[in-house]
């Protein structure tokens, strides 16, 4: 399984995904300071895996916390929560990652936990949030599969990828769990202007695993699907509001409309860490405006003239109707969402299909 992150000793450890698949090249995390900086300037990304790296950054700052008895230490775990908070404002995966360390020391706090035994705490619930990403990704590839006819011609946008989860992925862990079933699969994967997870993440993951990939700009995409070369979409999310309206990486909007235009199916794939019904629709969900050097520059040449203004919304929102089904570890959601993604958190619903 793909290293995307790991907790060795007092090191959280990340494979540098700027540099991939040039350089395979592994980040070693010290502090919580080092964790977060690695967040934002995207060491680390993909939404569950910066869920997973901001709930070790919390457990790896109390970890080396100096603080002197447990009033301190309060205050210093408040401090590296916000840190985390700060890091990136579209992907939910890290609030909610957040909020369930925050349960963690509230229940150990309550407890009378010394402040030892709250470290050994919040380690324990960091390694769950890790282990338990990784059984999702699993279960969302075992429902999603049964959606994947063999031969099937499967398009992706961005990463959403083992590098993007705790491992296996999740858009990705779909494609994996039907190829694993013998169906004969092959991808294409849209470069994903401007960090390119499509063409260096993506494509990377699945040429190591042997599987059929093609890397294509995303303004192929619609005469590839008016061609009748593609005949489903999935994708993975960083934010699905009550409704289903759904944030993922910029370009996934254009992809979905043009999928409903060709009458192709559009797949979302995402944990329920991913469901935020506590924000109605896509109107509230805040998009992430990121530096405008990453379009302007590819590495070190500047491609845009001086003068030029720059816009770099690094997501866009895909409204509910374009979406024919959410596929969470719960199971396959379908329209009307809002009543539908409810019920996966209700735990004693039977899995949909
Ligand atoms: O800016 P990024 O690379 O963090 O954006 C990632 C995406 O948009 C992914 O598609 C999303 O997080 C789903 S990952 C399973």
């Amino acid at each position: 399984m793909l290293p995307t992150i790991d907790w060795q000793d007092d090191t959280i450890v990340m494979v540098d995904q700027r540099k991939l698949p040039g350089q395979e090249i592994y980040v070693r995390c010290r502090s919580a300071q080092e964790v977060a900086k690695a967040i934002r300037t995207m060491v680390i990304r993909g939404a569950p895996a910066i869920g997973v790296a901001s709930a070790m950054g919390i457990a790896l700052g109390m970890r080396r916390s100096t603080a002197k008895g447990t009033k301190q230490y309060a205050v210093e775990f408040q401090r590296i929560c916000d840190l985390m908070a700060a890091t990136r404002p579209t992907a939910v995966n890290l609030f909610w990652a957040i909020d369930r360390m925050k349960r963690a020391f509230a229940e150990g706090a309550q407890a009378g936990q010394s402040t030892e035994e709250l470290t050994a705490r919040l380690g324990r619930e960091a390694r769950a949030i890790h282990d338990e990403d990784v059984a999702s990704c699993r279960a969302m590839g075992g429902f999603g599969a049964t959606l994947v006819p063999d031969g099937a011609r499967v398009l992706t946008h961005c990463n959403a990828g083992a590098l993007a989860t705790a491992g296996y992925g999740s858009a990705l862990g779909v494609i994996r769990a039907a190829v694993e079933q013998g169906k004969r699969i092959a991808v294409f994967a849209d470069e994903t202007r401007p960090f390119l997870q499509g063409a260096r993440l993506t494509a990377w993951e699945l040429v190591r695993d042997g599987i059929d990939t093609t890397v294509i700009t995303e303004s192929m995409a619609g005469p590839l699907m008016r061609a009748g070369e593609i005949d489903l979409v999935v994708v993975g999310a960083d934010r699905i509001a009550a409704n289903g309206d759904t944030a993922n990486k910029i370009g996934t909007y254009t992809v979905a409309v043009l999928a409903r235009e060709h009458k192709i199916p559009f797949y979302v794939v995402a944990p329920l860490s991913t469901l935020d019904l506590a924000t109605p629709d896509g109107e509230h969900i805040p998009i992430e405006e990121r530096d405008r050097r990453e379009i302007s520059h590819l590495g070190a040449s500047q491609l845009t003239p001086v003068g030029a203004r720059i816009r770099n919304p690094a997501f866009d929102i895909t409204p509910h109707r374009y979406i024919a089904g959410i596929i969470t570890e719960r199971g396959i959601f379908r329209a009307p969402f809002a009543d539908s993604l409810k019920q996966a958190f209700d735990a004693s619903a039977a899995p949909a299909r």
